[in-house]
């Protein structure tokens, strides 16, 4: 995926202070990957290849150790995280249909995340509210009996509701810029 402007300095910065930080030595390879990953949010190649020059080891060992690793993210997070429960009761009532629907209508595999940046999507395991089966995970909002007609109403939903919040926004600056300006021309006027 395409790093976003001024991400490469970035990433660049924080390997840097984690090779600083750690020893370069190979047991200290997956630290330095939660580091890099806790600070960055995953794990860009530009960050495996240079943490593998600073432990001048080839940067197909750290990408295989970075795969191996659930707890490893090798795409950024999108803006809205989607996350399919795959536990037991969620996967018997529809959960894997509710991710294959994802996977469709967003156009990436669980793992990915759009090219906008806008979704990422992962399966999750149990995330307590089972009688809700299939449960979803969007940000922080559960969302529960996800079918795949919901899928599409919750992607429309979220698409949506940003639109509407920054339309808010907008008119709100609009309303704040009339009040101004007439509240303005009465200082003017009584001046
Ligand atoms: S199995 Fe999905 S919420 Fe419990």
């Amino acid at each position: 995926m395409e790093l976003a402007a001024g991400e490469k300095e970035e990433i660049l910065k924080h390997v840097g202070a984690v090779l600083e930080e750690f020893k370069t030595t190979r047991e200290s390879l997956v630290p330095m990957l939660q580091a890099v990953q806790k600070k960055v949010g995953y794990l860009p190649e530009l960050a495996m290849e240079k943490i593998a020059e600073g432990l001048d080891i080839p940067a197909v060992d750290v990408y295989g150790l970075a795969t191996f690793y659930n707890q490893f993210r090798l795409n950024p997070p999108g803006r809205y995280q989607v996350k399919v429960c795959m536990g037991t009761a969620c996967y018997m009532i529809g959960g894997k249909v509710a991710l294959e629907s994802f996977e469709r209508r967003l156009d990436i595999q669980e793992g990915e995340t759009t090219p906008d940046r806008e979704f990422s999507l992962e399966r999750v395991a149990c995330v307590g509210c089972c009688s809700m089966a299939p449960v979803v995970l969007i940000n922080d909002m559960v969302e529960g009996r996800v079918t795949p007609t919901r899928v599409d109403g919750l992607l429309l939903e979220y698409k949506d509701g940003e639109e509407k919040i920054s339309e808010e926004n907008k008119e709100e600056a609009r309303t704040k810029g009339a009040d101004n300006s007439s509240s303005n021309e009465e200082g003017e006027r009584s001046a």
